[in-house]
């Protein structure tokens, strides 16, 4: 039935055809979702609907489908997830999934499918990291990704895959990055150093990479060369540095390489010229200098070459007998000079492709002729116009450079510490290894004695750097387990992109070979369980400074959860993840257990907060993540802070008999090491007391939401209607500001 005009649904009765072996519907106007009796279908080996405008989501019961060897969805207009459901296709070996609108990860359960060909997931909006048990995909030819949101390094369980021979992982964030701002107002810095995994060398089938358009940084690695077969090589746009590898010279076969818009640096290796078969050569847009080896001169199959925006310097080495097929080339930008080879391609280049150079002349009607020629200078005047122009534009362009920066600069006033902070670690940016050596050193190897406390996640450490800046910093092992994995990278990938001051900066973050860590601003204070712990401190903490931390911390969860998209949950909101700086300001930290609520997927995962933080019947009723989760244990965190102890126990006697409450006053619960709250601090205290209980609701449905409880923190507070010392738990408890 393919190739038709059918339009309008996929009628479910089809599913009664439970001995169907083959289904083409591709390439007609079929609009819905596919069947999700579809499961039915259990002789289906073949289903081609490419090419139709289907809508919904893959139906769970697909994994019903155990004969089935070629699935292509192509082209349509598919959403939600790719379901775990899919491991269960034992017999694929070809899925085409690409042109779609899928969203989600991608399911570990793929690494079933050790039949599979031919995977192709192009042109969605799949997130999260390629799973390592790609790995185990052991038949797999052709894996293509690109076009979507992929995060994380690629694995290193790639090298496995022998019979690879396409691997197209462009236009995606794959490490380096960090995602875009989703945040608003959110701010980057990180220094990682995100490898191109060297395991890569060993694919010996491979003909096409690509892995342009990611955030890539550090060296190529040599083990490239190994790669002998390679035809297409893509690293374009992303963030390479060091040398162009000389051992590229060993793939002999290569025809295009693109190695544009990186910072590749030091000279052009002579062994490129090597590369015969070479067809189209860019190395634009880099930090390459020096002067072009001759040896390039011997690419006769080269069409197009791109050396423009360099920093190249020198005569320009080619003969008019070299370079035979090109027609294309590009040297603009760079500090070249002397005259143009009598090459067609030179002779015949427009401006542009000359443009900026040091001083180059003759062998072509755009430039001067060169000094020891003495023919006429008719274009003089002209290019004389050109120049002059093109100096003015230049002028125009530096001002306004210069009062961009002004700008920049007024702002930043505003932001003392900001800037200060900007600076020094735009200054790390560059060298994740020297920042790396730098907190080595200034920890002694992580020596204890810097050690300020050991989390679930790994030990904290506090070290004065060279620069005279106090940081935190927190270490995870390499072999910590998966846990601290998850809980490093929920850090590294939600943290940078929140920018709110009651929630602690992610400086930066390192990747070694045997542990990762993270560096934060460092919080002088310490965390509230341990003020509230201690007597002395907990004395100093006076009652405006508690109330403050209070709408702080309201404030940034309010932020999380309605300012950002996707919305974030923190998911172990509690005293010791509220941190404070030498103001008393609170900040929150501890992102390891953070996740963003993907609205087009269900949440569910495991438990992630600390007990007596979390409601105990949500949990055991429900692992659904909502960000009611949080506002409970905000509620819990507000009252501890007011009542100076965890209110655990009061909770409890709330909730199992709430008339034994009925007479006990407010007062009387407060942190008692302090004499009473006065006057609107009083109210004020008494307004948390009422929010927090509502916070602590048994059903997630009727506490209020982050946002209304900001709200609520900032307005100004009408007096009581009863005396301060009379206020009853009770009273509180009740209250009808927030029934719902
Ligand atoms: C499917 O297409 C038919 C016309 O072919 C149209 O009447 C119908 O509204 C479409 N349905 C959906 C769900 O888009
Ligand atoms: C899909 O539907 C749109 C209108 O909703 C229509 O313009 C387009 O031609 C359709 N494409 C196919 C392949 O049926
Ligand atoms: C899965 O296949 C079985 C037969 O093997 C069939 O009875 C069942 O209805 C199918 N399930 C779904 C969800 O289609
Ligand atoms: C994948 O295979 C493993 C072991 O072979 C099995 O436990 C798991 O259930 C499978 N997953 C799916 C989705 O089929
Ligand atoms: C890759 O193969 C090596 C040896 O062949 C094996 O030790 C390793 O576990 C494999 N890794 C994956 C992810 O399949
Ligand atoms: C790569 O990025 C450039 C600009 O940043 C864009 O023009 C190009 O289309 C992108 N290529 C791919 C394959 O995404
Ligand atoms: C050469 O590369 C530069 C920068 O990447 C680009 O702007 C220019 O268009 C390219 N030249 C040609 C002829 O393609
Ligand atoms: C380019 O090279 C010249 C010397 O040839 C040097 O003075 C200049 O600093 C270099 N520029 C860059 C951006 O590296």
């Amino acid at each position: 039935m393919g190739s038709n005009h059918l339009s309008g649904n996929i009628p479910s009765q089809i599913c009664l055809l439970t001995s169907l072996r083959f289904l083409a519907l591709a390439e007609n106007y079929l609009n819905g979702s596919i069947p999700p009796q579809i499961g039915m279908l259990v002789s289906l080996e073949v289903m081609y609907a490419y090419s139709n405008n289907l809508s919904g989501s893959i139906p769970v019961s697909i994994g019903n489908l155990s004969k089935l060897t070629v699935l292509e969805l192509s082209e349509n207009k598919v959403v939600g997830s790719i379901r775990n459901e899919i491991g269960q296709l034992k017999s694929l070996t070809t899925l085409y999934l690409d042109a779609n609108q899928l969203t989600g990860s991608i399911p570990v359960s793929i690494g079933n499918l050790s039949k599979l060909t031919d995977l192709d997931f192009d042109e969605n909006k799949i997130v999260g990291s390629i799973p390592n048990e790609i790995g185990l995909l052991k038949s797999l030819i052709g894996l293509y990704l690109f076009d979507n949101q992929l995060t994380g390094s690629i694995p290193v369980s790639i090298g496995n895959l022998s019979r690879l021979s396409s691997l197209e992982l462009g236009g995606n964030k794959l490490v380096g990055s960090i995602p875009n701002n989703i945040c608003l107002g959110g701010k980057l810095t990180w220094f990682t150093a995100g490898k191109i995994p060297k395991e890569l060398g060993q694919l010996k089938m491979l003909y096409i990479l690509k892995l342009n358009n990611n955030s890539l940084s550090s060296n190529v690695p040599v083990e490239i060369g190994m790669m002998s077969d390679l035809e297409t090589l893509d690293l374009a746009a992303n963030q390479l540095i060091g040398p162009i590898p000389m051992h590229l010279e060993q793939c002999s076969k290569l025809l295009h390489l693109n190695l544009r818009n990186n910072k590749f640096s030091g000279i052009i290796p002579f062994q490129i010229g090597n590369l015969l078969s070479l067809e189209d050569l860019d190395l634009s847009k880099n930090l390459l200098l020096g002067e072009l080896p001759s040896e390039l001169g011997h690419l006769d199959k080269l069409e197009t070459f791109n050396l423009s925006h360099n920093n190249l310097s020198g005569l320009i080495p080619f003969m008019s007998n070299e370079l035979l097929s090109l027609t294309t080339v590009d040297i603009s930008y760079n500090q070249l000079e002397g005259p143009l080879p009598h090459i067609k391609a030179f002779t015949e280049a427009p401006i542009e492709a000359l443009e900026g150079n040091k001083g180059l002349c003759g062998n072509n009607p755009s430039l001067k002729p060169c000094p020891t020629s003495k023919d006429e200078n008719r274009n003089q005047a002209v290019i004389a116009v050109i120049v002059s122009i093109s100096s003015i534009l230049f002028l125009l362009f530096i001002i306004g450079g210069i009062l961009f920066v002004c700008q920049k600069r007024v702002r930043n006033t505003d932001e003392p510490r900001e800037t200060k902070t900007e600076a020094f670690f735009a200054a790390w940016n560059h060298d994740g290894k020297k920042v790396h050596e730098e907190i080595v050193e200034a920890t002694e190897n992580f020596d204890s004695k810097y050690c300020i406390g050991v989390g679930g996640n790994g030990s904290v450490y506090k070290t004065l750097l060279s620069t005279g800046q106090i940081v935190a910093m927190k270490k995870f092992h390499e072999n910590d387990g998966i846990d601290h994995q998850q809980a490093f990278k929920s850090e590294t990938s939600i943290l940078p992109k929140v920018r709110h001051r009651n929630i602690i900066k992610l400086f930066g973050f390192c990747v070694h070979t045997r542990y990762s860590f993270l560096v934060y601003e460092f919080m002088k204070l310490g965390s509230l369980v341990k003020i509230l712990s201690d007597n002395e401190k907990a004395m100093e903490l006076e009652w405006f400074k508690r109330v403050n931390i209070v709408k702080g911390l309201a404030n940034a969860i309010s932020y999380l959860h309605h300012e950002c998209f996707p919305a974030i949950v923190h998911r172990d909101i509690s005293s010791k993840n509220v941190l404070l700086d030498n103001e008393c300001e609170a900040h929150i930290s501890d992102f390891g257990s953070a996740t963003t609520l993907d609205p087009d997927s269900s949440n569910w995962t495991p438990f992630a907060g600390t007990l007596g933080y979390s409601a105990q019947l949500e949990l055991a009723y429900t692992m659904e993540v909502n960000e009611k989760i949080d506002v409970y244990s905000f509620g819990v965190v507000a009252l501890e802070s007011i009542m100076g102890e965890h209110p655990g126990d009061l909770i409890s006697s709330l909730l199992s008999s709430p008339l034994h409450a009925v007479d006990a006053l407010l007062k009387d619960v407060l942190d008692q090491r302090l004499s009473p709250p006065k006057r609107q601090i009083a109210d004020q205290v008494v307004s948390i007391a009422e929010i927090a209980f509502a916070c602590v609701r048994q059903s997630p449905q009727s506490r209020p939401t982050m946002k209304q409880v900001s709200q609520k923190l900032s307005t100004p507070l009408q007096s009581l209607s009863v005396p301060f010392h009379m206020v009853t738990i009770k009273q509180l408890f009740d209250s009808p500001t927030w029934t719902s």
